[in-house]
């Protein structure tokens, strides 16, 4: 893989970039404070806005790794930070990489996480040379895996009892896209030239 870290990334509605201590007001009011956005993540939710500052902080710093990506979500109509996008684990051996999302609750329902995944599942088979993305759900959160699959991920089966969230031990729903899946997809869609046609 190529450590190419957090870099910028622009789609149609949004603008996909490294956190700034400066984001704490955002993030805590957006996102992080809000119970049901963390409902089945693994951190409670942020009790101050110094709690989104102390982990700004963190993340800034964690810049400097370029194995590290992990990019605000600023959503361009009103120009406000309203989630975030990460990898979550990162396996070079195999060059392969698990997202974690989360954003805010009044832009549910808009398709701007899947717009996000997308974006970012791009970067990394294009820039980073990734060969796998990977996502996992609790199954009671639905939600979320139907914006794996808008994103081109396959659902690859159950791991019960394998994950704890804010819910306590919980069964995972995995997701998948593989380099050669989003390749078929390209050529799938590319006009076939007259003479290959049946
Ligand atoms: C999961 C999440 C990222 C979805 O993002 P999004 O931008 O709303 O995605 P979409 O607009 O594509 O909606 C996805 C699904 O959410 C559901 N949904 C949409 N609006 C909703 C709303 N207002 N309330 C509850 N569910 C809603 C729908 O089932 C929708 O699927 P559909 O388009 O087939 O109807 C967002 O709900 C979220 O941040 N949740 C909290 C954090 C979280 O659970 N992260 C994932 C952990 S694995």
């Amino acid at each position: 893989m190529n450590k190419t870290g957090t870099q910028k990334i622009e789609t149609h509605r949004l603008i996909l970039r490294r956190f700034k201590t400066e984001d704490a007001e955002d993030m805590f009011h957006n996102w992080a404070s809000d119970p049901e956005v963390t409902r089945f993540l693994t951190w409670p939710p942020h009790e101050s806005i110094e709690a989104s500052k102390d982990l700004l902080k963190i993340w800034v710093d964690s810049y400097e790794d370029s194995g590290f990506f992990n990019w605000a979500i600023e959503y361009r109509e009103t120009e406000q930070v309203v989630g975030s996008i990460s990898v979550v684990r990162l396996n070079e051996n195999i060059d392969a990489a698990d997202i974690g999302y989360c954003m805010s609750r009044a832009l549910w329902g808009k398709g701007l996480m899947p717009e996000a995944l997308t974006a970012v599942i791009t970067y990394l088979f294009d820039a980073a040379g990734l060969n796998r993305v990977a996502a996992c759900h609790d199954v009671n959160n639905p939600k979320s895996g139907r914006v794996m699959e808008k994103a081109g991920m396959q659902k690859e089966g159950i791991l019960r009892a394998a994950g704890k969230n804010n819910q306590g031990i919980c069964d995972e729903v995995w997701y998948a896209i593989l380099r050669k899946d989003r390749e078929d997809l390209i050529s799938n869609l590319s006009p076939k030239p007259i003479s290959e046609r049946e």
